[in-house]
C-alpha cells in the first residue's frame, strides 16, 4: 500500500486531545489542502473559520451546554458533565460554512473537510468531523455567534472539524460494512 492509502486507512475520529497546540506550519499546510479540494463547477463557495482562541472556544462551549441541556437525552447527559466540551477539548476547531444558495455545497464542504482530515493524519495530527454543532449553531444565539466567527452573510454551518494531538490510544477501527461495492465487469 502506498503512503496515501495507508494514511486514509489509519485515520480515526479522535475524541480525546492533548492541550498542546498544533504547529502553525502544519495548520497552514492543512488549510492549503482544504482549499485544493474539488468543488462543483469550481464554485469554491466555502469558508473556513479556524478557532484557536481559548476564550472563544469557552464561549462556544457555554452556548453548546445551554442548548444541549434542553435537547435529546444523550445531548443533555453530555452537557451536564462539568468537563463537557462539544469539541472534546481540541485546541483547534475549524467551522466550515458554505453558501446556502450554492448547489452541492454540502458535497463541496465535505470534500474540503476530508482533505483536512487526511492532511492532518499525514502530519500526525488527530481530527474529527462533526455535524452535531449544528444543534447549537442553528439557534438564534448560535447564528449571532457564527456572524462573529466571520461566517459570510448567506453562508450556513455545514460541519466542524476538530484538530489536535491525540490523547491516549488510537481508537480501534470500526468494522466497515460489507457488500457496499458492486463491480460490473
Ligand atoms: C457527516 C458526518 C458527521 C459526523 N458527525 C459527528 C459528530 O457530530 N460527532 C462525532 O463525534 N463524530 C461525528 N462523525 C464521525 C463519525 O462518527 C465517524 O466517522 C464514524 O464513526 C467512523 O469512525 P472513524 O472516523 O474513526 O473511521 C461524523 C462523521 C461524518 C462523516
Amino acid at each position: 500500500m502506498n503512503e496515501t492509502l495507508e494514511v486514509i486507512k489509519r485515520r480515526r475520529s479522535i475524541r480525546k486531545y492533548k492541550p498542546e497546540q498544533i504547529p502553525d506550519a502544519d495548520l497552514q499546510a492543512i488549510m492549503e489542502a482544504a482549499i485544493w479540494a474539488p468543488s462543483a463547477i469550481n464554485q469554491q463557495r466555502w469558508h473556513f473559520t479556524v478557532i484557536q482562541n481559548k476564550d472563544l472556544l469557552n464561549e462556544i462551549t457555554e452556548l453548546a451546554r445551554e442548548v444541549m441541556k434542553s435537547g435529546p437525552e444523550f445531548f443533555a447527559k453530555r452537557a451536564q458533565d462539568p468537563n463537557f466540551s462539544p469539541f472534546f477539548h481540541a485546541p483547534t476547531v475549524i467551522v466550515i460554512s458554505g453558501d446556502a444558495g450554492a448547489r452541492f455545497i454540502q458535497l463541496d464542504c465535505a470534500l474540503a473537510a476530508q482533505n483536512i482530515l487526511i492532511a492532518a493524519e499525514s502530519l500526525g495530527i488527530g481530527s474529527c468531523i462533526m455535524t452535531s454543532p449544528e444543534f447549537f449553531f442553528s439557534t438564534e444565539k448560535g447564528q449571532a455567534l457564527l456572524k462573529r466567527l466571520g461566517v459570510p452573510e448567506g453562508y450556513k454551518h455545514i460541519c466542524t472539524v476538530t484538530l489536535g494531538y491525540m490523547e491516549g490510544e488510537r481508537p480501534e477501527p470500526k468494522p466497515r460494512r460489507e457488500n457496499t461495492v458492486t463491480y460490473l465487469r
